[in-house]
């Protein structure tokens, strides 16, 4: 196992009913900021919940975070912060809402150019205003962890950002939050928080026992519950244990002590930002290419995915791996996500556009053995095809 050291601050508040405990984890005297998307928090009564919670407080809410959110949003809400004197931030959404409250906090006290914060990507974060999270997506697990991605929209970059000061001091995770929403976010839910996983597992062995048993563990729960969640929508067993495994798939603990890929991530970003393709959906693209390009140097990891999380104990080494690869994209293709460039109306004269918004954003050196460069990405992308 590498060294590590691990740190996460964020407290976090599980199960039914536990909106309530806003009261006591927002300082009474606070004049709140409640940060949201688009009209998801409203409509579901999430939102009256979340002000009923906190009582006497003077909040005002600041509405029209985007999925993918965007720095041109994200400065509107800046500005908003700097004129009313709010000094508690809450987030009440998906993924997007708290990168976005996590963007706000730190850009609220950053002297300078915000961008700096992204272009750094958060090294320059020298503080952040306090803020908590009520999550209503299962997915990305940003509700417990120090990350965000951002979006500027003007310039088509999409960058991520890491900081200390950026953890939520809390967060509340009610599954029947998670009821409302439609299967494709289920579905993308599932697959973001899979492929978490797998950034942080398919590298290289490290004798890191607890972490694989962990994130085996976590993408068999995924294996198994995700389909349940979209066919059974009120099943709250069901909707819990979604929602626990996406956020233990982010939240630092699998990732402690172990080599980590993140390249499906930062080619999935260019295609978001260029194509608009949901996260989730990236993703489902570029894993299974990825995976059979680097499948010689991933290829002892490999094979103990296939046995141990696909249950493949017969044939080569080879014919398990590709067997899991394909296993792998059947299950994305089987939670109703296209895992091909074509279903998108992508071709491949459009692979250099986003192999130079790679190369624009440093991403050139990719993955555990920083081996993918520009033409391995072309490669991932013409294999995706
Ligand atoms: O905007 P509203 O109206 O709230 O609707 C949202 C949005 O349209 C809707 N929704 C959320 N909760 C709902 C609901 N609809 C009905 N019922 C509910 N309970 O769902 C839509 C998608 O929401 P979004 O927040 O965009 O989705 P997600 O949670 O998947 O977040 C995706 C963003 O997170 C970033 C992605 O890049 C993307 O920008 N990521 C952040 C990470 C992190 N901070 O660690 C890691 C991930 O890799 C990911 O990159
Ligand atoms: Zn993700």
């Amino acid at each position: 196992m590498q060294n590590f050291e691990f740190y996460n601050p964020t407290r976090v508040f599980f199960g039914k009913g536990q909106i309530e405990q806003l009261d006591g984890l927002v300082p009474s005297d606070a004049k709140v900021m409640v940060l949201l998307g688009g009209n998801s928090a409203r409509a579901t009564g999430t939102l009256d919940e979340v002000k009923a919670a906190l009582k006497q407080r003077d909040v005002v809410e600041f509405n029209g975070i985007e999925p993918n959110p965007t720095y041109e949003t994200l400065m509107e809400a800046v500005a908003a912060v700097k004129a009313s004197n709010v000094d508690f931030l809450l987030a009440v959404g998906g993924g997007s809402v708290i990168d976005g409250t996590k963007f706000v906090a730190a850009a609220a006290l950053y002297d300078g150019d915000a961008w700096d914060i992204m272009t750094s990507f958060g090294a320059k974060v020298q503080a952040a205003m306090p803020f908590g999270t009520v999550l209503t997506l299962p997915a990305t697990g940003s509700e417990m962890n120090k990350g965000s991605v951002v979006t500027r929209k003007s310039l088509k970059s999409k960058l991520p950002f890491m900081s200390n000061h950026t953890f939520p001091q809390f967060s509340v995770l009610d599954p029947t939050k998670t009821y409302t929403l439609p299967a494709r976010q289920i579905a993308n839910g599932v697959v973001d928080a899979f492929v978490h996983t797998t950034e942080q597992y398919l590298t290289y062995p490290v004798n890191a026992a607890v972490q694989d048993r962990y994130a085996e563990g976590l993408l068999q729960t995924l294996i198994e519950q995700g389909p349940q969640a979209m066919a059974t929508p009120e099943d709250y067993e069901i909707r819990a244990n979604i929602m626990w495994a996406a956020t233990s798939a982010l939240n630092g603990t699998i990732g402690a002590g172990v080599p980590q890929d993140w390249a499906t991530h930062m080619i999935g970003h260019e295609l978001t930002a260029l194509h608009d393709i949901d996260h989730a959906r990236t993703l489902a693209i570029v894993l299974p290419s990825l995976l059979r390009h680097t499948k010689e140097t991933k290829k002892a990891k490999l094979v103990q995915y296939a046995e141990r999380v696909w249950g493949i104990k017969t044939g080569s080494d080879d014919e398990k791996v590709d067997a899991a690869i394909n296993q792998t994209q059947d299950f994305f293709e089987s939670l109703g996500i296209r895992t091909r460039l074509k279903d998108y109306g992508i071709g491949e004269s459009d692979i250099d556009a986003l192999l130079s918004q790679l190369g624009k954003h440093g991403m050139v050196a990719l993955g555990e053995h920083q081996s993918i460069d520009l033409e391995s990405s072309r490669k991932i992308l013409l294999g995706a095809r």
